[in-house]
């Protein structure tokens, strides 16, 4: 692990998610200082209501990760939960803007000098192709190509940090893919993390496919957009301590496969084969149709901006991650991974 040349102290909104606990171990690692913002409070923490009534500390970086999860199976897609998913983001948002906003506009300004807002690469919005072929590549340039549920959410999720004030303050958007780990808690090598997904989709996964649970969503043609959680960490390392960079920058792997080929190549890694598809009707009726195209219509993204940076992946295939993933999850007797890509 690299150290950086100063410690620095890191306020991180929603920090004790999944992917905030990766950052905060990677940032603790080589020596920063972390803070978590959080509905409860706790050590090394401050709650929301702390950050509305006092501001925020100082501090080198502020990070938001805060986010109702959108495919917590354990709660029906109600109105309630639809405002949940969206107030926690924007709200969240809006919060540490205008809070960071008001400590830059100090005559002693000691406003941190770099603020990463996060969103979904669901940004890109939506749409049905009969073959893999026919998808096209989306980068950090695109423009959505048809707006669905997840995309409308997303682009007021971006708008609720986009008054940040960028005289002062560095802003680097990061648009993530579906990150990868195997490392669950204690649920996470059940089938009970289907319902409670908070160390991301594997364990799940990895889970269901070991029992020979092997399907593809849907038609299985749409781009599976995912990316590794030593490269989700990687890209937020590397946007704190490279001062050029800021503006959007999409967190997917360059080696993005098919939902069918990314089933083959799990299915394979756990000596198991491809039993069949979930068909679509099927995952609308269970996830309801805003969220169904999460699962059933992906988008090709490339990390354009994100190579460009000069940021390389530990892994930018799948078979790289693949290997890695279910090596660390313990996945004794399992055969190598099939080349149907
Ligand atoms: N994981 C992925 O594959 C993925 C993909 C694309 C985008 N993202 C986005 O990246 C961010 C981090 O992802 P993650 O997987 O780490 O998320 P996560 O584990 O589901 O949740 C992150 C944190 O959000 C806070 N939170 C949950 N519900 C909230 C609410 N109603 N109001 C305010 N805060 C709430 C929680 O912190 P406290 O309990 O401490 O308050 C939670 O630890 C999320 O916004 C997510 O939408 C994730």
């Amino acid at each position: 692990m690299q150290f950086s040349v100063t410690s620095k102290h890191i306020l991180i909104g929603g920090g004790s998610g999944f992917v905030g606990r990766a950052l905060t171990q990677a940032l603790r690692a080589r020596g920063d200082r972390v803070t978590w913002i959080s509905r409860t409070p706790g050590e090394a923490r401050l709650t929301w209501d702390d950050i509305k009534t006092q501001g925020i500390p100082d501090c080198d970086v502020v990070i938001n990760l805060a986010g109702k999860h959108i495919l917590d199976m354990r709660r029906r897609w109600s109105a309630a939960y639809r405002d949940e998913v969206l107030r926690s983001r924007i709200e969240t948002t809006q919060t540490l803007v205008q809070m960071i906003n008001a400590k830059s506009d100090t005559a002693t300004s000691s406003a941190p000098g770099l603020f990463i807002s996060t969103a979904g690469k669901c940004f890109y919005g939506s749409q049905a192709f009969q073959s893999t072929e026919e998808y096209f590549d989306l980068d950090e340039r695109s423009e959505p190509i048809g707006v669905d549920y997840p995309a409308r959410l997303v682009r007021l999720w971006e708008d609720a940090a986009a008054d940040i004030d960028t005289q002062r303050v560095r802003h680097v958007k990061l648009r993530l893919g579906i990150v990868l780990d195997s490392h669950g808690d204690a649920a996470g090598d059940t089938l009970g993390s289907v319902i409670r997904p908070t160390q991301g989709i594997f364990p799940m996964l990895h889970a269901a496919f070991k029992r020979g649970l092997c399907v593809t969503m849907g038609s299985g043609v749409q781009p599976f957009p995912w990316v590794h959680v030593d490269d989700v960490v990687g890209i937020f390392l590397q946007s704190i301590d490279r001062a050029e960079m800021q503006g959007i920058f999409n967190v997917v792997a360059p080696g993005i496969v098919s939902n069918q080929a990314f089933t083959h190549m799990l299915a394979s890694g756990v000596g198991r084969r491809v039993i069949g598809r979930i068909p679509e009707v099927l995952i609308k009726a269970v996830v309801g149709l805003d969220r169904s195209t999460i699962l059933l219509l992906g988008q090709r993204i490339k990390p354009t901006r994100t190579l460009e940076s000069g940021y390389r992946f530990r892994y930018p295939d799948m078979r790289s991650c693949l290997e890695n993933l279910l090596g660390s999850a313990g996945s004794a007797g399992e055969v190598p991974l099939g080349v149907r890509s």
